[in-house]
């Protein structure tokens, strides 16, 4: 029989980035931790591939596990840190055989929380224990926190945030050197700052494993990362951040997740937003969030979406409330009552629009655009030529007041097909706060 001040007994599975920066704030924090949290964290286990590989942190004194599942079975554990990553595989079985044994789990997997994050809450709730994933969403920034216990008070219409600060740092540099993606991408993955197969986070599918995790904690009902409307930053040219700019914007990779009477939006996509604006100013590799409280009104949280240091702070922040006894429902009310996600889809979206189209600059073409625009009933703010070349290409560039994303789908369709217009019309969501 435990008692309340003993140690809190830990296992952690997988010793890259995250996994040493938590062993090593764990060693420096160790009496800090104790003085906070009424007793130790000990790590009594460890598990990852190669035991060999130096590391630079000493877990010579945890029982080393090659098998992260068998390490689920330690009796002595009374929580399993989870840091394999990955939706299924070993972390998934992981997790399981952890909630099984009636551990506390932490884990930083995004990918798994998106994808199996109801199971597993019903899962713990039933056998009584924590699942706890700070990590997995912005990092060091504590957004599950903020909206779970510190906006537990408030009805929540709206979360979105820059999810991903690879892509938020490819646009942060773009913008300032006027450089392209793919010129902008190859020097990120020479430095180190994107990876080297840069998919997950450049399509959008990382912003959207976050985002789909932030709509079932801020609405209350089941993750559904299927629902996630997902484009990436491939297509955002410098001339469109030109534009951007001129027109008082920043364009942003941005989560949104909306909840109206008539179900749930969720998107991942490249969003204008004001350059002054708080999610504007976000630049670099940092993260920023924004849960719109009815109480609360409009927080923002902004930091550190990734490295050793942010997510291990997360991490063990996880594990102080484990320590703590605080035990908040996974996702903000108790798995069995998570309402169904009843996703929005994509073209029932009504917001404003940027469209850039190359067109030959001859007597008519406007006319014939604006036709296309008038028959589908959609309002144009301003339009403006830039450059004049009679007979060649120019840029027309247009902003379109809130009109549905169905209509804004099927014009584009149709000027796509003249035969002034040259190349693939631009299209960018401009995001209203
Ligand atoms: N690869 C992510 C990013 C961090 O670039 O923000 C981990 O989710």
């Amino acid at each position: 029989m435990r008692c309340p001040s003993d140690p809190l007994r830990i296992g952690i599975a997988g010793l890259g980035t995250v996994g040493t920066g938590t062993v090593r704030l764990l060693q420096t924090h160790d009496e800090l931790i104790r003085s906070r949290c009424g007793r130790h964290i000990r790590i009594a286990a460890v598990s990852a591939r190669d035991r060999r590989k130096g590391r630079g942190v000493d877990v010579s004194a945890a029982r080393w596990y090659d098998d992260a599942v068998a390490m689920a079975g330690d009796p002595e554990l009374d929580a399993v840190v989870e840091l394999v990553g990955g939706a299924d595989g070993v972390a998934l079985a992981l997790v399981r055989a952890a909630i099984g044994e009636g551990r506390h789990v932490v884990t930083a997997n995004k990918a798994m929380m998106a994808e199996r994050g109801c199971e597993l809450a019903r899962a713990a709730e039933q056998a009584g224990v924590t699942l706890a994933y700070e990590a997995s969403v912005a990092g060091g920034i504590p957004v599950i926190k903020l909206i779970r216990e510190g906006l537990a008070a408030n009805g929540v219409s709206r979360v979105y945030g820059i999810l991903n600060g690879t892509s938020n740092y490819i646009l942060s540099v773009m913008r300032e050197s006027g450089r392209e993606f793919d010129d902008v991408l190859a020097e990120a993955q020479a430095l180190g700052y994107a990876e080297s197969d840069p998919s997950f986070d450049v399509d959008g599918v990382d912003a959207a494993h976050k985002l789909a995790i932030l709509t079932s904690l801020a609405f209350g009902c089941e993750v559904d990362f299927g629902a996630v409307h997902i484009e990436g930053i491939r297509h955002v040219s410098a001339m469109d951040i030109r534009y951007a700019g001129e027109l008082g914007y920043k364009i942003k990779l941005l989560g949104v997740a909306r909840r109206t009477d008539e179900g749930v939006e969720q998107r991942v996509h490249p969003c204008m937003v004001p350059a002054e604006s708080p999610i504007g100013s976000v630049e670099g590799v940092y993260n920023g969030v924004v849960a719109e409280g009815d109480f609360a009104g409009s927080l923002m949280a902004e930091g550190r979406g990734a490295g050793a240091g942010p997510t291990a702070s997360a991490v063990v922040a996880d594990l102080i409330d484990i320590a703590r006894g605080n035990r908040p429902p996974t996702f903000a009310v108790a798995a069995s009552a998570l309402a169904p996600s009843r996703p929005l889809p994509m073209d029932s979206h009504r917001g404003p629009y940027y469209i850039r189209l190359t067109v030959v600059d001859l007597p008519g073409v406007i006319a014939d655009v604006t036709a296309i625009f008038r028959d589908f009933e959609i309002s144009i703010e301003s339009i403006v030529q830039r450059g004049r070349a009679p007979g060649e290409t120019v840029s027309v560039v247009m902003i379109v007041h809130e009109t549905a994303e169905a209509a804004m789908t099927s014009a584009l369709a149709r000027i796509a097909k003249l035969d002034s217009v040259t190349e693939r019309p631009q299209m960018i969501r401009i995001e209203d706060f």
